[in-house]
């Protein structure tokens, strides 16, 4: 309610009883976003878990190891970590993917046409980044179920203090073996490449190495998963824009940087700290204040996309937040476009696609980090 309520009143509000600032329009988002005074220090993730837990409720004792991450840091010590990977993920590397990721979903699709009704989170959303993200750091795929459970409960899905000291003790604990293992067999992969040297010289440390390996991991698929299905809901609940891209395949980039605007994956997972009061929108935020920016609010913004509520796959939606903006901006926007082209591309190729529940009453992830889909069930008849 308290969102609501500042989306539609003001710029940038105090919810009443909350202990954030929230900026939900767009030209607030994107300056906050790329202002050095609004920072990122690794206290962020912990702060965020907090926030999340009802008031009253016990306070989690948080695995400090998976918030040392780049994501949580600000200059000196974020330009130094983001250089250490940035190579591996620009357009030029990760075009190198293609044939790969076309072939992981190839055989996705292969399976899910041999069941006919499939839940399309399950069958491919979820499926096709993590295997991708697992093979560019050639992590084994056999703890694949229990990732994506620990994961999940990390990333928003639960305010059980006991279920996330235990999330993150395991998760910590399978990233250490992991390390551990990469140190005792490197291999011609990316980690091995993280754990043993960089160009440079550089080298993480064994805490640096644990906390990247799990945003690598925890980014590389609880995101795009929501992409691809938030993707073809909306193609599904407009079948005037699934028609239209049925016609013309090459408005697909354009329509999944659409998706990426209108049903954005991660909402309100960009937390800053103000270092001084400044000045923001029609208030003073002061100093040492949390603020949230929701990326999926500012993308909802009239201002700045005319008639934003309606889904226009040939829309512009140059500048959208999605990725975030600034320093931080998503190192895997490459990555999460190319997987997203290729599932929703093949998909429609292949298959009418029909939903076989009621679109409007499926259940959605719980929390405000993450936008998306518990599931998605539908039926796949090969196409003619
Ligand atoms: C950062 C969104 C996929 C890796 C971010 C941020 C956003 C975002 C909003 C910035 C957060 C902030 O400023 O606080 C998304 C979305 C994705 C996606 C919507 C999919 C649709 C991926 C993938 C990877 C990835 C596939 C690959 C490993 C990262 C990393 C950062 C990041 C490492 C931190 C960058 C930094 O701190 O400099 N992402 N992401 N993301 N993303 Fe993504």
């Amino acid at each position: 309610a308290a969102f609501r309520e500042g989306a539609a009143a003001t710029r940038v509000v105090l919810p009443r009883g909350s202990r954030a600032w929230l900026v939900t329009r767009y030209e607030e988002a994107r300056s906050v976003l790329s202002d050095p005074r609004f920072s990122k220090h690794h206290e962020g993730f912990r702060r965020v878990v907090e926030l999340s837990r009802p008031d009253g409720a016990e306070e989690p004792a948080f695995d400090e190891s998976l918030a040392r991450t780049m994501l949580n840091m600000d200059p000196p010590d974020h330009t130094r970590l983001r250089k250490l990977v940035t190579k591996a993920f620009t357009a030029r590397r990760v075009e190198l993917l293609r044939p790969r990721v076309r072939e992981i979903t190839r055989s996705l699709l292969d399976e899910a046409a041999a069941r006919g009704d499939v839940d399309l989170v399950d069958a491919l959303a979820f499926p096709l980044p993590i295997t991708v993200i697992c093979e560019m750091l050639d992590v084994p795929m056999d703890r694949r179920d229990d990732f994506r459970q620990w994961s999940n409960v990390l990333v928003g899905g639960s305010f059980e203090p006991a279920e996330i000291q235990a999330a993150g003790q395991a998760m910590a604990g399978y990233l250490l073996q992991l390390v551990e293992h990469k140190r005792a067999n490197p291999g011609d992969d990316f980690f091995s490449e993280l754990v043993h040297a960089s160009d440079d010289g550089d080298r993480l440390d064994q805490g640096e190495l644990i906390a990247m390996a799990f945003l690598l991991l925890v980014a590389g698929h609880e995101t795009t998963v929501n992409l691809i299905a938030n993707g073809v809901y909306h193609l599904l609940r407009h079948p005037d824009q699934l028609a239209k891209l049925r016609d013309d395949p090459s408005l697909l980039p354009g329509a999944v940087e659409e998706f990426l605007r209108y049903e954005s994956p991660i909402n309100q997972a960009t937390v800053r700290y103000t270092t001084e009061d400044v000045e923001l929108g029609d208030v003073v935020v002061p100093k040492d204040s949390l603020v949230l920016v929701s990326l999926l609010s500012g993308n909802r913004d009239d201002a700045k996309f005319p008639d934003a509520d309606r889904f226009d796959i040939t829309r512009p939606t140059g500048g959208h937040l999605a990725f975030g903006h600034g320093i931080h901006f998503c190192l895997g926007a490459p990555l999460a476009r190319l997987e997203g082209e290729i599932a929703v591309g093949m998909l429609l190729e292949r298959f009418d696609v029909t939903p076989t529940e009621d679109l409007e009453s499926l259940p959605w992830r719980p929390g405000t980090l993450i936008r998306g889909l518990v599931e998605l069930p539908v039926n796949l008849t090969p196409r003619g």
